[in-house]
C-alpha cells in the first residue's frame, strides 16, 4: 500500500495528466488496468482557443502543444462525482487564470467528493509561454489552500529555481508536490529551418527522467520537507524503482502509455511488483576503455 495526499493506492505508479485521462471511460480502464491513482487532464474554467495543439513524436520522448481539457467545469464535476461515487482513487488536476478562480474551482471539485487535487499550474504550453516564480506559485498555493481542506500537489516543472519554487509550495500550504511537468524543448525543420510546431513546447519522455531525477536529489538535498510525486520518463518498473529509490512517494506515468496504453501500464506495473524483473534491472553504464 502507498499513501499519498489522503488516498491509499494499490501501488505506487500513478497515471499523469494528459489527452489520456480527458474521458471518464479511460480514466476507468486504467484503473482496471492496475493503475494506483489516475490524475485527470487539466480541468480549467476558460482553456485557450484557436491554439495548434499537437504532439510531435522524438526518438528521446515526444513534444506536445497542447494545453487544458476543451470539456466543461460542469461536464467534469459530472465525470468526478461519478468517479467518486465509486470510491476511485482519482486526483482532478486543475487550473485557472487567477488565483482566485482557481481556489472556486477547487471548492467545486471538492464537492463532487473527489478527494485530491494536483495544481496543474506549470503548463509551458499557454501562448505567453510560462515564466513561473515562487511568488506566482505561493499565490495559487495559499488561495487554494484557503479555500479547500481536500489534500493537493502543487505540478511544477523542473529546470531553474525549482527549489524556490517548491518551498514556496510548501510554505504557502501545499501537502506534497509533483516533479516535473513538460520541460521546453524545440525541434528544427529540416525542410524549412523553422521550428516545428512553430516554437517551444513541452517536452517529456524518457530525455527527461536523468533531468528530473537530478531535480528530486536536489529537493531533498536542500531538506524539502513533502512528499514528491515524480513525473518524467517512466517506461518501466526499473524507473519507478529509480524514483522511490531518490525519495519519491509515488511515480507518475504518461508519454509511455500513448504507445500500447493498457499493455504497456500493465507491463510497468507488474514489474515495479517484482523488481527483479528484466526491465526492471535494465544496465546502465559503460565501461570507458583506459
Ligand atoms: C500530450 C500531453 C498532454 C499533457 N497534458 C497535461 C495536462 O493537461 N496537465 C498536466 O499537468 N500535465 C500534462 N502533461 C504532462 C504529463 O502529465 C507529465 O507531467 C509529463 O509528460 C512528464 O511525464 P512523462 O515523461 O511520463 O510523459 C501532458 C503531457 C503530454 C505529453
Amino acid at each position: 500500500m502507498t499513501h499519498v495526499l489522503g488516498l491509499d493506492l494499490a501501488n505506487p505508479v500513478v497515471v499523469g495528466s494528459g489527452l489520456l485521462t480527458d474521458q471518464e471511460r479511460n480514466i476507468r480502464r486504467l484503473l482496471d488496468t492496475g493503475a494506483g491513482a489516475v490524475v485527470t487532464k487539466t480541468i480549467h474554467p476558460s482553456p485557450p482557443t484557436g491554439l495548434d495543439e499537437r504532439i510531435l513524436r522524438l526518438p528521446t520522448g515526444m513534444i506536445n502543444s497542447t494545453t487544458y481539457s476543451k470539456r466543461s467545469v460542469g461536464h467534469w464535476l459530472g465525470i468526478l462525482r461519478s468517479l467518486a461515487s465509486d470510491g476511485l482513487p482519482v486526483i482532478a488536476s486543475v487550473h485557472a487564470d487567477t488565483p482566485a478562480e482557481l481556489a472556486e474551482l477547487a471548492v467545486q471539485v471538492e464537492a463532487t467528493g473527489c478527494r485530491a487535487l494536483e495544481l496543474g499550474i506549470s503548463c509551458l504550453n499557454e501562448e505567453a509561454g510560462l515564466d513561473d516564480s515562487a511568488e506566482r506559485v505561493t499565490s495559487y498555493t495559499e488561495a487554494v489552500r484557503a479555500a479547500t481542506r481536500l489534500p493537493f500537489s502543487v505540478k511544477l516543472a523542473g529546470g531553474e529555481g525549482l527549489n524556490a519554487r517548491a518551498f514556496a509550495a510548501a510554505r504557502a500550504g501545499a501537502d506534497a508536490v509533483t516533479v516535473s511537468d513538460t520541460l521546453p524543448a524545440a525541434v528544427v525543420d529540416p525542410e524549412t529551418g523553422e521550428l516545428e510546431l512553430g516554437g517551444v513546447f513541452g517536452y517529456s519522455g524518457p530525455g527527461i527522467k536523468p533531468l528530473v531525477l537530478a531535480s528530486l536529489w536536489n529537493l531533498r538535498r536542500a531538506g524539502f520537507p513533502l512528499p514528491v510525486l515524480a513525473t518524467g520518463g517512466v517506461q518501466s518498473g526499473r524507473d519507478v524503482h529509480d524514483y522511490l529509490r531518490l525519495g519519491a512517494v509515488v511515480a507518475q506515468v504518461y508519454s509511455a502509455l500513448h504507445t500500447d496504453m493498457h499493455a504497456t501500464l500493465a507491463r510497468i506495473v507488474a514489474e515495479t511488483d517484482a523488481p527483479s524483473a528484466p526491465g526492471a534491472r535494465a544496465r546502465l553504464t559503460e565501461e570507458v576503455g583506459s
